[in-house]
């Protein structure tokens, strides 16, 4: 079952209407200064794409949910510059300047294979020079202070007030972290909607991606404390990577 399905895709946008787009897509725009054209995978309802569609001449919106592609095209049909696709990233042809893969995506891949192939195929999609910009988990920093057992967030949007409660099991020794997230929408005191979804984070460590993507044609990377100009150190618990291909 795609975690991502309809039900997911209608409320992720209020879910996650606190997370700082804006800063990110600023943070983006600083370490791309070719804004000929982008791909953004993983590109979820485009909530960064939107932005950066003011920034660059084109962009091409891939993910593998489709729910999350029709939420994402109702808010970008109106922009001629934006397409969207759910080709796996192989097969799509074309150069970019600039590769993001924002929130997580990497840490949605569960074997050093599919890690490589993802840096592969990304680094083909790019021109020489070509940026990738992606940010995850340390798993580093989930060594020192694991994810909290369980987390809760309230947002309170007009008249709907969404309560979300996050509960992770973390496996240091396999390196993953599994998600049970219980989201409730009232609109007043009335339940609309209860959702849940489980999702599967494994932990890579900052060592491995840059191995693996030196193994996969780009130079080393520059590694920020999540969309700061600050290097990320151990216990820097959300990083950004920024990397050149060769
Ligand atoms: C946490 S969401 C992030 C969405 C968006 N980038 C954002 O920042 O809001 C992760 C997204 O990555 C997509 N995804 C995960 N693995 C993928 C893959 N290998 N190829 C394409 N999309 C993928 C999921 O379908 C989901 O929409």
């Amino acid at each position: 079952m795609n975690t991502y399905d309809h039900r997911l895709s209608k409320y992720y946008d209020l879910i996650y209407s606190s997370k700082a787009y804006k800063k990110e897509a600023d943070f983006i725009l600083k370490h791309c200064p070719n804004r000929n054209s982008l791909i953004d995978i993983g590109c979820g309802t485009c909530n960064h794409s939107l932005i950066l569609s003011e920034h660059f001449n084109t962009i091409l919106g891939l993910d593998e949910s489709l729910p999350m592609l029709m939420r994402a095209k109702q808010k970008t049909d109106h922009l001629p510059n934006v397409a969207l696709t759910n080709e796996k990233i192989e097969t799509v042809k074309g150069r970019f300047s600039c590769a993001i893969s924002m929130f997580n995506v990497i840490n949605h891949i569960h074997t050093i294979e599919q890690l490589s192939l993802f840096f592969e195929t990304a680094n083909t999609a790019l021109i020489a020079d070509g940026v990738f910009i992606f940010d995850c988990w340390n798993g580093v920093s989930c060594i020192i202070d694991p994810p909290k057992l369980h987390e809760k967030r309230e947002i309170h949007i007009d008249n709907m007030h969404i309560i979300c409660d996050y509960y992770s099991n973390t496996d240091i020794f396999n390196s993953t972290c599994e998600m049970k997230n219980e989201i409730s929408i009232k609109k007043g005191d009335t339940v609309v909607e209860n959702i849940q979804y489980e999702l599967k984070h494994t932990l890579w460590t900052p060592k491995i991606i840059t191995n693996l993507l030196l193994d996969n044609g780009f130079e080393s990377p520059d590694i920020y404390a999540y969309f700061t100009k600050e290097k990320a150190v151990a216990s820097t618990s959300r990083i950004t990577f920024v990397v050149k291909k060769k």
